[in-house]
């Protein structure tokens, strides 16, 4: 029981549920078996080296949004390499097209920067196109790539600038946390509006967004849409990158009640943070799904869940229970691995959670611990080091 298996962790942690894990990589699996279509993880998403042998024994590799991700899928998950970044930095380049075996442009301006860098090292370009199509389905359109002025990915107006014979990989990220409709309508829509463009490269790269572990996803559609797909571009590959599907409901943050307040509602004050731990929530206006709780006025007791820092709006939502909370109690969020751990901070002051694995026979095992080290770093040099310089 999972409760059982977390009672004694300390407070807050992560925790990634390595049978939750596996049953999602059971699902890219089979979508990768029935289409010949290859997956990587975005590890913006999620990256906890600890369970990349995991992934890696179903995934083709990793896709980047910068150096320090190209790095970490080159030293800690291996297999194949991709990034994309709207701009690359010229003093990064070169060891940036090191790490990575395929490289993604997001305009013919970056193209015409840097692609001979790209095909001087042997490796694969790519070119980010904005096909006026998203459906992102969470956060309106703050994680809408095709909302009015984003800056991503060319448009069809500049395609006669583009010189697609030189190119490997068309790539069209658009979605967000998306069903099988949304997946097929894009597959469709390369196909249909932007096939003469299919034709010249070797490889098209639906992005991520494609939420294929939702219970709704009918992972089907997908698969037909895939070859439908390949029967009309047979030479044409067929690459993912989805973060989210991934580690869609794999994991946990665990957090104690700390202590009560009581101002117009009942208050909780919790030892997390949603500014700084669960970033989503205040990013997107997310609710996030709390194991044993219901909508206000489900359940009897009902409680504003609060952060343990300064910020007024670091509040987690409004949640009802059963019974009426205590000081001590833990309290179970679901679905805590993806865009969690990835992007938290240290705002006030506060605490990075612990990383637990919850292994298949209910044991949970830490990973990494934080402490005030992680906080200190990140705040520069003492005073002292300035001192013994001038002297
Ligand atoms: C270019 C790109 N690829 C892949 C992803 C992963 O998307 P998701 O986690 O929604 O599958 C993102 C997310 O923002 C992205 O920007």
């Amino acid at each position: 029981m999972l409760q059982t298996s977390l009672a004694n962790i300390p407070t807050p942690a992560y925790v990634a549920d390595i049978t939750a894990l596996r049953a999602n990589l059971a699902t890219a699996a089979r979508i990768k078996r029935e289409t010949g279509c290859k997956i990587l993880l975005a590890t913006k998403a999620f990256a906890m080296p600890a369970l990349f042998p995991l992934m890696r024994e179903v995934l083709d590799g990793t896709t980047a949004s910068g150096l320090f991700e190209a790095r970490l899928g080159r030293e800690e998950f291996g297999k194949e390499v991709h990034v994309y970044v709207p701009a690359y930095k010229e003093s990064e380049f070169d060891a940036l097209s090191d790490l990575a075996d395929h490289i993604y442009f997001n305009t013919p301006a970056q193209l015409a920067r840097f692609l001979p860098r790209v095909k001087a090292k042997g490796k694969k370009a790519g070119l980010r196109i904005n096909p006026g199509f998203s459906n992102s389905a969470i956060g309106g359109d703050l994680y809408n790539p095709c909302a009015p002025c984003s800056r991503f990915g060319t448009l069809p107006e500049e395609f006669d600038q583009v010189p697609w014979e030189e190119l490997d990989i068309l790539h069209a990220h658009v979605l967000c946390d998306c069903l099988h409709d949304s997946s097929a309508k894009l597959i469709d829509l390369i196909a249909g509006q932007f096939g003469d463009i299919v034709r010249r490269v070797k490889a098209v790269n639906f992005g991520g967004g494609h939420y294929f572990n939702h219970p709704d996803y009918d992972v089907d559609v997908l698969i037909a849409a895939v070859r439908r797909f390949r029967a009309q571009f047979p030479h044409v590959e067929v690459i993912f990158e989805p973060g989210g599907a991934l580690v869609y409901e794999a994991g946990y943050l665990v957090t104690t009640v700390l202590d009560f307040h009581r101002n117009q509602k009942d208050i909780a004050i919790l030892d997390t943070s949603a500014n700084c731990h669960m970033p989503i929530v205040l990013q997107a206006n997310y609710r996030q799904p709390l194991i044993g709780s219901g909508e206000p006025g489900e359940f009897p007791h009902n409680y504003v869940l609060g952060g343990n820092m300064c910020m007024t709006g670091d509040v987690i939502g409004e949640y009802s229970f059963p019974e009426p909370l205590k000081i001590g109690d833990r309290l179970i969020f679901r679905d805590m691995l993806q865009y969690s751990f990835v992007q938290n901070n240290t705002f006030n002051g506060m605490a990075l959670p612990d990383l637990f694995v919850l292994h298949e026979d209910g044991t949970a095992q830490r990973d990494s611990a934080f402490g005030y080290d992680n906080f200190r770093v990140r705040l520069g040099f003492s005073a002292s080091k300035y001192q013994s310089e001038s002297e």
